[in-house]
């Protein structure tokens, strides 16, 4: 086949002639699947990227007016925002149960750190059980609709890479006891790898080295895929956001839609206290009245480590990524199919077909993968809230095998939550026993308490290895 002429101008302009290398080689086949990759790219405002993102590092502008983000906090500060919380818990209640609140979860990342093979939401988490996180996420779905009386749907977001094996694994796992239809994936976005030197890394002689564009390319894939044609169908307006690696996460917080509700805002996020000023969470700061997150490695030193006169930091407010997002904005976002959020560099090994035509995996950073964050959204927002929630009740990250943000940390975490909760409903637990509660049975404290009650637990044993199923 021929290349269009209109592209090969744009490819050529865009000094990217090396792609062409091979294209009149390939079969027929792949000369059309390479061709509709090329044709994918934004070669116009490739120029500009690569000036501004790989031969230069971009710079985050700190501009001097940057504060800490204002925020709801964990424990009321008085009588009227403590009647605030309570008729927050009210009205998010009200909005699950009229069907109006979906889950939407992104998975579609590499999981690199972890080392995993296969979708991270496939990972095996359960502290006992070994369910993965997959399954704890539809347990608490199944969970809620049961306490409102509800069909919830979940938005699952894939990548390009691992769409067929998350779509398999619900299969083989009769879509954890939830109604196929129930569970809406779509795809994200891609971006092309740009090595050092500005031309487009190639993985194969047919194919470009292509990886996902980031959580901030959520956005737009809800419009292409039809997802909010399908919550507005369903007469969903409010959309509870988390992220896969995190199975402590309420699936859907009343409090957390309540106040995002009452207060008008647009997109709402949790805030977790850091707990140093290093901490590797995204930092809530305002900037002119708009709320917006800068990254950890973002933040100059003198700003993470300035303190109040009691002591504490002065941004303190760290992001666990957890949100609440107005379909309307997202629809108001995405208008005409296009929604440029800003980009971040990270700087990979990333394999590639060399001059010679000979796959190389390089053994040091090479080049540049281009991402977008959903947070970058905060600021483009009118309104925005931001609600302190307690860590050990909301976030687990399991971003390694071991050691901080691991595997290991967020099991433990997962059995304290259950431990905690069968502690307050009076079940003594032995500190050397190891307890799973299914998340299908139980999404809070209450519904612990009932369960006790219901199936008479008096008391988990030392030794004792179990999982309430
Ligand atoms: P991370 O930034 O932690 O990336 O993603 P990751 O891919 O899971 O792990 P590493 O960095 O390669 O080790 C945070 C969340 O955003 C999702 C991930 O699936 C995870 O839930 N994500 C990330 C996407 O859905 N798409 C992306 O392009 C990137």
């Amino acid at each position: 086949m021929k290349l269009n002429e209109a592209l090969i101008a744009k490819i050529t302009a865009a000094k990217q002639e090396h792609l062409l290398r091979y294209f009149d080689t390939l079969p027929e086949s792949e000369q059309a699947s390479f061709a509709a990759q090329l044709a994918d790219v934004d070669f116009d405002a490739l120029p500009e990227l690569v000036e501004n993102y790989v031969l230069n590092r971009p710079h985050v502008a700190i501009p001097d007016d940057l504060g800490p983000a204002p925020y709801y906090p964990l424990t009321p500060r008085d009588e009227a925002q403590k009647k605030l919380y309570a008729d927050a818990v009210k009205c998010g209640e009200e909005l699950i149960r009229a069907g109006r609140v979906a889950c939407l979860t992104v998975a579609g990342g590499q999981g690199t750190r972890l080392g995993f093979d296969g979708p991270k939401g496939t990972y095996p988490i359960g502290p006992v059980s070994g369910r993965s996180l997959f399954a704890y996420f539809a347990g608490g779905i199944r969970r809620t609709e049961e306490k409102y009386g509800v069909k919830i749907v979940w938005y699952l977001m894939t990548s390009q890479l691992n769409h067929a094996a998350t779509v398999a694994f619900f299969q083989e796992n009769h879509f954890f006891g939830l109604d196929a239809d129930q569970v809406f994936f779509f795809t994200q976005g891609t971006m092309p790898a740009i090595g050092y030197d500005g031309k487009l890394l190639m993985n194969a002689k047919n194919s470009l080295a292509l990886s996902p564009d980031g959580h901030g390319g959520t956005l737009l894939a809800l419009r292409k895929s039809g997802a909010l044609d399908r919550m507005k169908r369903d007469g969903v307006d409010t959309i509870s956001y988390f992220q896969v690696d995190n199975p402590l996460v309420p699936v859907v917080d009343p409090k957390f839609i309540g106040l995002h509700h009452l207060t008008g805002a647009q997109m709402s996020a949790v805030m977790l206290a850091k707990t140093n000023a290093m901490e590797k969470l995204g930092n809530f700061c305002v900037t002119e009245n708009r709320l917006q997150i800068i990254e950890y490695s973002d933040l100059p030193k003198e700003l993470a480590e300035k303190t109040l006169p009691d002591g504490t930091l002065a941004f303190i407010a760290g992001s666990p990524a957890i949100h609440v997002i107005d379909r309307a904005f997202v629809e108001a976002l995405t208008a005409g199919g296009k929604l440029q959020l800003p980009w971040h560099r990270a700087d990979k090994k990333i394999p590639f077909l060399d001059e010679a035509g000979n796959f190389v995996a390089p053994t040091a950073p090479n080049g540049v993968k281009l991402e977008s964050f959903i947070f970058d959204a905060l600021p483009l927002a009118e309104k925005t809230m931001v609600l302190e929630c307690d860590r050990a009740e909301v976030f687990a990250p399991t971003k390694n095998p071991t050691g901080v943000d691991s595997a290991e940390s967020c099991r433990a975490m997962l059995m304290d939550r259950d431990r905690r909760r069968l502690a307050a409903a009076g079940v003594p637990v032995a500190a050397d026993a190891q307890i799973e509660i299914a998340p299908a049975l139980a999404v809070d404290a209450a519904d612990v308490a009932e369960l006790v009650k219901l199936r008479k637990i008096t008391e988990i044993v030392s030794g004792a290895k179990v999982v309430i199923e």
